[in-house]
């Protein structure tokens, strides 16, 4: 069967009938419900999908009128876009953007295409609605979980994803946390997420090395509303589960070449198992002192040296909360070489089921191409 849908902002009694149905373990539902009212209050806005009948224009857009279908949720988010300008400027905006996430399809509804056609809807429809509502968003984005097919039939643009993996650490081993690690809790968190922004638009302005470097790019931001919305969630699971708060949210190195860090967080399936997630990590060489003698090469090894010792922290603290692994999403090359001075073994393995990116570019002028996302690893609850 084919359904006209359309979509549309989720009336109160949908948003309830859609929360229940959502629903799935390690939550309790009350806890569930407590959690999306929390994500609502943080910027979560609830989408249905919805198929309307024929109906009389005057009672169009009640909600007895339409049958939900579906639903999805769009989340607030920022962004550093960074361009060329005619003048051969490189210039750096920070703008809005929105994560589409939560795409659900009623069991009933599924597998008719109702999915691949709601995100043709949202490419169309959101730009007008965010408009409407002043926000300017330059692009959505979100993450796969089910594969790339659904979405590149909904017509949205990928781009390649990878992750590595370590063990946790445990028994005797537990004790040997390395000598410069240093562990943060929550309120140091916000301070690097404010610095981190700070070596994005660094980053970026860095990257248009030469000068016929004409494409834009852009980091969507890993800032403290961002951060903290995963760091709240695992709270949020933790005191369901009785798994205990984890009060030691990153670590870092200081290095005689720069700071390093990583943020991490807890993420809990519903089979009960807890993965161990690197959400962010970050070199910071303005930070160094006294590296006046060091080669490049020195300085690398050192930085290395430093991202090593933080995994190592983070195997530990991921082995005293009985977690699978240390996974790192997108690490970066030198994250990976560090994570390979721990264990040979680890690799950067390119994604083809879960967080794997896509994109909608609104952009700003007329055939403006799609620019190049960069540091797109998701920070999702998978
Ligand atoms: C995933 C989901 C949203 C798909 O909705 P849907 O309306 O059934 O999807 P469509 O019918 O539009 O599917 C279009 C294409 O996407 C792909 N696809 C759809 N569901 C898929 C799934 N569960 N796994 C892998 N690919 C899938 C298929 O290629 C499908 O084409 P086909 O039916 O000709 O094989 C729905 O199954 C759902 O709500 N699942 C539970 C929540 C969830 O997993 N959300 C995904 C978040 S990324």
């Amino acid at each position: 069967m084919s359904y006209d849908i359309q979509i549309g902002l989720a009336t109160p009694r949908e948003e309830a009938d859609i929360r229940r149905r959502r629903h799935r373990p390690p939550y309790s539902l009350e806890s569930f419900l407590e959690w999306e009212e929390e994500a609502a209050a943080r910027g979560a806005t609830q989408w249905v999908m919805y198929n309307e009948p024929p109906t009389t224009p005057e009672i169009k857009g009640h909600d007895i009128d339409r049958t939900v279908m579906g639903s999805f949720q769009t989340i607030p988010r920022r962004a550093l876009v960074a361009s060329r300008r005619a003048d051969g400027q490189v210039q750096v905006d920070k703008v809005p953007c929105s994560l589409i996430q939560a795409m659900f399809v009623f069991e009933e509804f599924r597998r008719q295409g109702l999915a691949a056609k709601a995100l043709r809807l949202i490419k169309d429809q959101l730009a007008d609605y965010a408009e409407a509502d002043h926000q300017g968003i330059r692009f959505l984005f979100l993450y796969s979980y089910v594969g790339p097919e659904l979405y590149t039939q909904g017509g949205w643009t990928s781009f390649p994803a990878t992750y590595a993996t370590l063990p946790t650490v445990s028994g005797p081993d537990m004790a040997s946390v390395p000598d410069e690690v240093e562990f943060f809790d929550v309120k140091e968190v916000e301070k690097l997420c404010l610095r981190d922004e700070e070596l994005v638009r660094e980053e970026l302005l860095r990257s248009y090395t030469s000068g016929d470097d004409a494409k834009s790019k852009f980091v969507v931001l890993a800032d403290w509303p961002a951060i903290s919305w995963l760091e709240a969630c695992e709270e949020h699971v933790a005191r369901e589960t009785n798994t205990g708060a984890l009060s030691l949210k990153g670590a870092r190195a200081r290095t005689r070449a720069g700071t390093v860090w990583c943020i991490w967080t807890r993420i809990f399936r519903g089979n009960g198992e807890i993965d161990f997630q690197i959400l962010r990590s970050r070199v910071d060489a303005a930070a160094a002192n006294d590296n006046s003698d060091l080669s490049a090469e020195e300085a690398e090894d050192q930085i290395t040296s430093g991202l090593a010792a933080v995994l190592r922290a983070a195997q530990i603290e991921a082995g005293r909360w009985g977690c699978n692994n240390v996974t790192m999403k997108n690490p970066p090359p030198r994250l990976v070489r560090a994570a390979q001075r721990i264990d040979p073994s680890a690799q950067s393995i390119p994604r083809s089921k879960i967080c794997l990116p896509f994109l909608h570019w609104y952009g700003g002028a007329e055939g403006e191409e799609t620019p190049e996302w960069l540091q797109n690893e998701s920070h999702g609850d998978f």
